[in-house]
């Protein structure tokens, strides 16, 4: 194992000796619920926020039924809104990590309805930096998102190096970060941004227009149904496990090093893979369970709008300064995905 390698298992031993106190928005979703398990696997006191909006109580059963009693038992759920700035107040109360994962995702979303994005994604996320100020929360760890490189064509996109916005969801994430950083500068608020490629695995919703690629696909190949590809397939995407990001939370989270604090990062695997390879690989898979998959075919519609043709991440900042080491390329991500249940 590289050195790099060991430093999650070292955070995740200090944490044991050394329990804190963390919140984590969005906890009901499909990032959030899995930040939950792991924190409360390590025997961490966790609020966790959520209004429900895309999540889902299942998801918190689901997490429940992961860990014992004893560690059930230190999660305290606050259901409200972060639009609501006395809620947000209230969840970082005696709070010394947070890790803000509550936003409206999908790009198609906020291109039909801006302001609702604005609002949980700007609005929301001022007032969890507001809250966590005021409450003196050490370390604002937050989801930003690979969106924010738009239309700048440099591959792999290094964190540096970003484009303009291609669509209101991405200005939301380009925002969470220039407000970070004021609040870094300005109140010495202490903060990380994490820029998710693509995550997948368990619990990600497969259902309704907005759900992403890997869980709507395997829903429709199992049910027999239509997979759409939006364009010629040629489109790619780094897509990253969802234990990969959880890794890097945990990394961000507990950094005392200087150099990494205030800073973005990307959180991928730093694999390029087409729409037409991914069909291809979870046709592959699913075949072996399902045998009418092997006669599935995609069908080709039109490019959607919004979307970045290709993109692949340089994770060499995550690596050097937080000791980022993702633990599944995708291959293992879907392997560990279905054995999972489908
Ligand atoms: N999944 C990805 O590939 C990906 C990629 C880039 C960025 N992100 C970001 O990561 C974060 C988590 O995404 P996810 O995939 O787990 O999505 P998700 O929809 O499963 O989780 C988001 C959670 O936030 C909650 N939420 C939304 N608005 C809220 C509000 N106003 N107040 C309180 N809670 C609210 C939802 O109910 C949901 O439980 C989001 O910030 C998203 O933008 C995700």
């Amino acid at each position: 194992m590289t050195p790099e390698a060991t430093q999650f298992q070292e955070t995740r031993k200090s944490l044991l000796a050394a329990p804190r106190k963390w919140l984590v928005t969005g906890v009901a979703g499909f990032i959030g619920s899995h930040l939950l398990q792991e924190l409360l696997g390590l025997d961490q006191t966790v609020t966790g926020m959520d209004n429900l909006a895309t999540g889902h109580r299942s998801n918190l059963d689901a997490v429940r039924d992961a860990v014992t009693p004893e560690q059930w038992g230190r999660f305290a759920l606050l259901e409200g809104d972060i639009r609501d700035r006395s809620v947000c107040e209230a969840g970082c109360q005696g709070v010394s990590i947070v890790l803000h994962q509550a936003a409206l995702g999908s790009v198609p979303r906020s291109l039909s309805d801006p302001l609702a994005s604005h609002d949980s994604n700007v609005t929301g996320f001022i007032n969890m930096l507001v809250a966590a100020r005021k409450c003196g929360v050490r370390r604002f760890v937050y989801a930003s998102s690979s969106s924010v490189y738009g239309d700048e064509p440099t591959l792999p996109k290094t964190e540096s190096r970003v484009g303009n916005c291609l669509s209101p969801y991405a200005a939301t994430k380009a925002a969470n970060e220039l407000y970070a950083g004021v609040f870094s500068r300005a109140y010495g608020l202490r903060s990380i941004g994490l820029r998710y490629f693509n995550v997948f695995g368990p619990r990600q919703d497969p259902e309704g227009p907005y759900a992403a690629v890997i869980p709507k696909w395997i829903t429709a190949l199992v049910a027999g149904q239509t997979v759409f590809i939006n364009g010629d397939g040629e489109t790619s995407r780094d897509f990253c496990y969802v234990a990969n990001a959880v890794q890097a939370n945990l990394l961000a989270a507990t950094t005392e090093a200087p150099a990494a604090l205030d800073q973005v990062y990307n959180v991928a695997v730093h694999e390029r893979t087409s729409l037409n390879d991914l069909f291809a690989a979870l046709k592959a898979r699913l075949v072996k369970k399902h045998p009418r998959v092997g006669d599935a075919a995609p069908v080709y519609r039109d490019f959607r709008s919004g979307d970045v043709r290709h993109s692949l991440a340089d994770i060499s900042k995550a690596s050097r300064l937080l000791g980022y080491v993702p633990s599944h390329r995708l291959s293992d991500g879907l392997d560990a995905f279905l054995s999972d249940g489908s």
